[in-house]
Parts: C-alpha cells; sequence; structure tokens
C-alpha cells in the first residue's frame, strides 16, 4: 500500500528543487552559506562562495547539454557544472606568498608522488581546507615525511637538528619555524624560547591567531587585487 502510494516522480522533484536551489543560492550572497558543506564551520568565516568558486563558463543549459552528450559518449570532455574546480591558483589570487619557502612547484616533484597520494600536497586545499574550521587539515609532525636527512648545513640550535631528528620530536618544528614564511618572524636557538606545542595546536585547529608575529604582505579580502 505505502509503496503505491509513494509518488514517482518524487526524486526528479527533489532533485530539481535542490538544483534550483543551488543555482539560487550560488548566485545570491544572502542565502549561499547553509549550502557550504562544512556549515558555519569555515577556515575564512563569511566568504563568499564565488571568491573561490568561479562561475563555469556557458549558460546552465550548455553546461547540462554538455554533459549528457559527455555521458551519451558523442562529447570527448564534459563541462564545468555552475561552478569551476577550485585550484591554487584560486588561493594564490589573495594569497600571492611571494616569500613562500614551500612553494606549489617544490611540492609537486615526482618523488612526493606517493607522499601526495595520502596528503595531497599538490594543491593548497590538500592541506588546507575552507569547509573545516581548522587552518590545517595534517598533524603537525607531518614535517617529518621531508625533512629525515638534516645533510652539511650548520646546526647552530639546542637541542640541534640532528637531535631532535633522531628523537623523533617532529613536534617542535612548527614551534620555531613557519611553513610557508608569511610572518615578520625572528629566528629561534633555543627550544625553551620557542612557541609552545599547545599554542600551535591551537592556531592550526583555527582557535587562535598564528603565533609567529606581524605578517609581511596583508591576505587580500577581494581576490585578484593586486594582478
Ligand atoms: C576560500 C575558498 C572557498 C570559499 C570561499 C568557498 N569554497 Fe566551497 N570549496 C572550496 C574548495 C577548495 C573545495 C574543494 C575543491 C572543489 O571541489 O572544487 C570546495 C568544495 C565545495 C563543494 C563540494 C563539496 C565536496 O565535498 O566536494 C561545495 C558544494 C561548496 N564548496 C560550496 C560552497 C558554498 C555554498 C560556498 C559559499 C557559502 C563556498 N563553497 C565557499 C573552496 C571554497
Ligand atoms: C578573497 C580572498 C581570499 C581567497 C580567494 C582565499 N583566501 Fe585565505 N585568507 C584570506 C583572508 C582575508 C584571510 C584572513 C581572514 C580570515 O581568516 O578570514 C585568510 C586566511 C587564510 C588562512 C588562515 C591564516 C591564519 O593565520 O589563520 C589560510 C590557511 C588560508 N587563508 C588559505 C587559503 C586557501 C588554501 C585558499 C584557497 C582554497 C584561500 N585561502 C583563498 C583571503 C582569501
Ligand atoms: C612534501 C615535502 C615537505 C614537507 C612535508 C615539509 N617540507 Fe620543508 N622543505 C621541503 C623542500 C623541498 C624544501 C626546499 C629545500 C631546498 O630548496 O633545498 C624545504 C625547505 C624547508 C625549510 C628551509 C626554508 C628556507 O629556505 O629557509 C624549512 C625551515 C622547512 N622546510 C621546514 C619545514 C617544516 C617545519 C615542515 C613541517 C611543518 C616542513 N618543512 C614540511 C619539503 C617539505
Ligand atoms: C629551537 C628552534 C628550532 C627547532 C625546534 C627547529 N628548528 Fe629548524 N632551524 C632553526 C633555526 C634558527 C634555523 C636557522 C639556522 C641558521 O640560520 O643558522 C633552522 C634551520 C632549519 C632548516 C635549514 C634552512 C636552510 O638554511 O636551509 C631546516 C630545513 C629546518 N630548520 C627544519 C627543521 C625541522 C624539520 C625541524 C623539526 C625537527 C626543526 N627545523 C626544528 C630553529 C629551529
Ligand atoms: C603540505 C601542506 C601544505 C600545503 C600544500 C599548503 N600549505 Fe599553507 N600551511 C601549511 C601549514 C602546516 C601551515 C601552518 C604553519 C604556518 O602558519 O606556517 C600553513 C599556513 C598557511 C597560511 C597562514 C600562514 C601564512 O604564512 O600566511 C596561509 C595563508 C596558507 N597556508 C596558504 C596556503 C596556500 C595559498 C597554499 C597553496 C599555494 C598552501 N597554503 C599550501 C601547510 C600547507
Amino acid at each position: 500500500m505505502a509503496i503505491s502510494k509513494f509518488p514517482r516522480k518524487l526524486p526528479l522533484m527533489a532533485g530539481i528543487f535542490v538544483t534550483v536551489l543551488s543555482v539560487a543560492a550560488m548566485t545570491s550572497p544572502s542565502t549561499e552559506q547553509f549550502l557550504s558543506p562544512g556549515g558555519d564551520n569555515e577556515m575564512h568565516e563569511g566568504m563568499a562562495c564565488d571568491q573561490c568558486h568561479e562561475t563555469a563558463e556557458g549558460t546552465i543549459r550548455q553546461q547540462v547539454q554538455a554533459n549528457v552528450y559527455h555521458w551519451l559518449g558523442s562529447r570527448q570532455h564534459g563541462a564545468d557544472f555552475l561552478t569551476q574546480p577550485v585550484e591554487s591558483a584560486d588561493c594564490e589570487a589573495c594569497h600571492p606568498m611571494k616569500e613562500n619557502f614551500h612553494p606549489q612547484q617544490k611540492l609537486r616533484k615526482s618523488k612526493y608522488y606517493e607522499l601526495d597520494t595520502m596528503l595531497g600536497i599538490r594543491e593548497c586545499s590538500g592541506c588546507h581546507d575552507h569547509h573545516s574550521s581548522s587552518v590545517m587539515q595534517h598533524a603537525m609532525t607531518l614535517c617529518m615525511h621531508c625533512h629525515e636527512v638534516w645533510g652539511k648545513k650548520p646546526d647552530t640550535t639546542t637541542p640541534t637538528h640532528v637531535e631532535l631528528i633522531a628523537q623523533g620530536r617532529w613536534e617542535t618544528c612548527l614551534q620555531c619555524h613557519e611553513f610557508h614564511g608569511g610572518h615578520q618572524r625572528e629566528k629561534i636557538f633555543l627550544l625553551e624560547d620557542a612557541h609552545k606545542v599547545e599554542t600551535i595546536q591551537n592556531y592550526l585547529d583555527g582557535k587562535s591567531a598564528a603565533p609567529y608575529g606581524d605578517l609581511r604582505t596583508p591576505y587580500l579580502k577581494e581576490r585578484g587585487t593586486l594582478r
């Protein structure tokens, strides 16, 4: 009984409803927030969707048509639907990161291929998820994957890098170092003078500001205003 009464068009209607809602919401700043996958948990609180999700080319009808032809096999590529995928370049439109000592080209080397499948380091969004309240997605010990060999550089800290690495104390790295170098920080040589592990964890969890000092270049509030 109950089953035969189930309106067969309900799933279709629901689909259309959601689609219309998404289109409306993506283009209207006041209602868009509730469609965000992280809800209110956002790394950039309240930022408009189109600062990262740029509108895809063509009308919605053209996009649907291109994708249907693609699925049917008569078109080689589908089209982006509603919005283009968010890429590192979208982040760099507001975070130019001129001083970055871990720029994407250094992390895209083939020797990191396996690590990339694990941590997704080829794109900014492998380590940072806007749709989450955390500033960073991985454990603060991630340095271990690439810095296990100190090499021949002078080792001037107390304890030394060689000692810290041998003891597997990877939580100490971010106590003295930043990952990108966005702040005007001073060199720290003594571990006892360094930021506390707890302070770093709170920052990575999005609970407090970065402890490293003033920004060298302020983050832009609108994309591309420097380009
Ligand atoms: C700071 C950049 C940024 C902003 C602002 C932003 N997003 Fe996203 N969003 C991303 C990234 C990065 C991804 C993952 C990569 C992708 O799918 O393109 C994503 C993924 C998504 C997804 C797909 C979810 C998934 O699990 O694949 C949806 C839906 C979405 N965003 C909706 C929104 C809405 C709605 C807003 C505005 C309230 C918004 N986003 C604002 C960066 C952003
Ligand atoms: C429209 C400009 C804009 C875009 C696009 C943008 N950001 Fe931001 N970002 C900011 C601003 C402004 C802040 C500081 C204010 C805030 O947290 O809301 C910030 C803060 C951050 C922080 C936290 C820094 C801290 O000290 O807490 C991270 C990490 C970050 N952005 C990464 C990204 C990534 C990754 C992307 C791409 C998916 C991105 N941003 C896209 C403007 C932008
Ligand atoms: C995916 C690999 C990778 C990870 C993960 C990684 N690094 Fe690096 N790091 C590099 C590479 C590559 C360089 C550049 C080395 C060069 O240019 O000779 C570098 C350089 C550095 C430098 C020297 C910067 C300079 O030029 O003054 C410091 C400091 C550093 N990393 C700290 C860290 C810390 C702290 C972490 C963990 C939060 C970390 N790294 C995680 C790959 C990585
Ligand atoms: C007590 C603070 C402190 C801690 C902890 C620390 N570092 Fe350093 N690190 C420094 C300082 C200061 C320098 C620069 C030394 C100099 O200029 O003489 C440095 C230099 C480096 C360099 C070399 C940069 C270059 O010139 O090529 C790398 C790479 C590096 N650290 C990675 C790490 C990693 C990985 C960890 C975690 C195991 C770590 N550091 C822990 C303070 C620290
Ligand atoms: C391998 C992981 C990883 C990748 C990939 C990565 N980040 Fe980060 N990022 C971190 C870590 C760890 C921190 C926290 C430590 C710090 O503040 O330096 C951070 C901090 C930040 C901050 C705040 C501090 C600052 O220096 O301004 C911004 C903004 C940021 N990242 C943007 C980006 C952008 C944009 C990209 C892509 C071009 C990117 N990140 C790629 C790991 C990563």
